[in-house]
């Protein structure tokens, strides 16, 4: 099974641990299991010391771990050559970041603000740009960059509001990106996932609705897990999915497909 990944010994960088339940840990610990050198960025020191503790607890050891706040161009920048000039090569990328402020979650849509907007655009959706624009330049081998999304793209899902447009930013950006980043063989795809209970999902008011919703509605009748993120994940880093880019890969139990 290893050889048919091509992952074993390769450099992916995790972005998005905010504790064991982040759906980047999923994907993490998935790729220790088969071999990969995984590299972590977080953002606050709060997210340090979980990501430590994660490690510690699970006996598991990253490549490195390296600040990156995706809101600085600085930051970005300072991070990836960072890890590239360390490592040589960068094999995959996984973009598991998204933030909006409360009140544009709680508020009535048509209230965003213009900096509230802008803010989740540019934390949500500018920051694969620029952090694939950061990393490419490792990317000599290919590579494959994965990003999350969720179904408020294209749907109206109450209490998801502003993180939804930007969503839908994020989407069309994979496309883009696909096709810029495809003659250099980077592949770039996004996953939406089901509603998995996160520290990010606390702050969308409406999240035991949704879930209580996926679960009678979708034709697996029930939510998915981080695992199966996980596992999906692995598929579109790997080179099992060597012929996909710019796709949104559903996994939700099938809960898009209803009416
Ligand atoms: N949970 C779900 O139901 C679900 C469903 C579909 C898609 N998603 C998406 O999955 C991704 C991961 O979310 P999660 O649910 O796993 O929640 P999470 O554990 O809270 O992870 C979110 C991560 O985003 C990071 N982040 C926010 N602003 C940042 C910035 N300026 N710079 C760098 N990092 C920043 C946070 O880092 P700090 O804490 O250090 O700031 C945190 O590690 C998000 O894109 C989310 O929209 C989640």
């Amino acid at each position: 099974m290893e050889d048919l990944l091509k992952l074993k010994g390769k450099n992916v960088v995790v972005m998005g641990v905010a504790n064991e339940r982040s759906l980047a840990w999923g994907v993490a610990k998935s790729l220790f299991e088969i071999g990969a050198n995984v590299i972590f960025t977080y953002r606050k020191e709060r997210s340090l010391v979980k990501l430590e503790k994660a490690l510690e607890s699970n006996g598991l050891e990253a490549k490195m771990i390296v600040q990156c706040d995706v809101n600085e161009d600085e930051s970005i920048q300072h991070a990836f050559t960072l890890i590239g000039e360390t490592l040589g090569t960068i094999h995959g990328l996984v973009h598991s970041v998204a933030f909006a402020h409360a009140e544009d979650l709680k508020n009535d849509f048509v209230e965003t603000t213009r900096s509230g907007y802008a803010f989740a655009q540019d934390t949500s959706s500018y920051s694969l740009i620029a952090t694939a624009r950061e990393a490419r330049r490792y990317m000599t081998e290919g590579a494959s960059i994965i990003t999350m999304s969720y179904l408020g793209a294209e749907r109206v899902l109450d209490g998801y509001n502003v993180m939804g447009v930007a969503k839908a930013a994020l989407e069309a950006s994979v496309r883009y990106l696909a096709n810029d980043l495809g003659k250099e063989a980077i592949r770039v795809n996004a996953i939406s996932a089901g509603a998995v209970r996160t520290l990010s999902a606390k702050g969308v008011p409406s999240f035991n609705t949704i879930l209580g919703q996926i679960g009678e509605k979708a034709p697996l009748k029930r939510n998915i897990t981080n695992e199966e993120v996980a596992k999906m994940s692995i598929v579109m880093l790997s080179d099992l999915s060597s012929g996909v880019t710019g796709e949104i890969i559903y996994v939700d139990g099938g809960y898009h497909i209803m009416g």
